[in-house]
């Protein structure tokens, strides 16, 4: 049956997108778990903090990712194995509170891309509520980008 009014089939796109953002978020909160765990040195204080923030908000998404894709009557994907053979993002370990940015970053780029792939394919069948939810990540995660990028001391 067409539940919310979008043909099964026009969905498909926007569905798998998702599946690859929740795969995606999964490794990157593992990412920020590792770091949060294993940062050491002089800024141990600030990015055990910040990394914990990260993560939290991130366990957030992944909850609301996988139940839009429940609402598109699609099965999110749910077991490790599969996230990290889907997922662009990798994972990383590192003592260096530095590269532990970097890879933050770089991750988080790779969810904005994401993003906007989803925001394209769902925004083509009129899939408001996807849209809706994606845009509001979009812009807090473009946010904690740059700040990251400031602690970076870098232009
Ligand atoms: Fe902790």
């Amino acid at each position: 049956m067409n539940y919310i009014g979008i043909q099964p089939q026009t969905i498909e796109t926007t569905a798998k997108n998702l599946n690859r953002l929740l795969s995606n978020y999964q490794v990157y909160y593992q990412n920020l778990r590792n770091y949060h765990w294993n940062v050491s040195g002089e800024h141990f204080f600030d990015l055990h903090q910040q990394f914990e923030d990260l993560y939290n908000d991130a366990k957030i998404n992944i909850d609301e990712i996988a139940e839009r894709i429940l609402t598109l009557r699609v099965k999110p994907v749910s077991t490790l194995a599969e996230y990290l053979k889907i997922a662009d993002i990798k994972e990383k370990s590192t003592a260096d509170s530095r590269e532990m940015v970097l890879k933050i970053i770089s991750d988080q780029k790779l969810l904005i891309e994401n993003m906007r792939e989803i925001l394209k394919s769902a925004g083509a069948i009129n899939d408001e509520g996807t849209v809706d939810l994606i845009s509001s990540y979009l812009s807090a995660i473009e946010k904690k980008s740059w700040m990251l990028d400031a602690w970076l001391g870098k232009s």
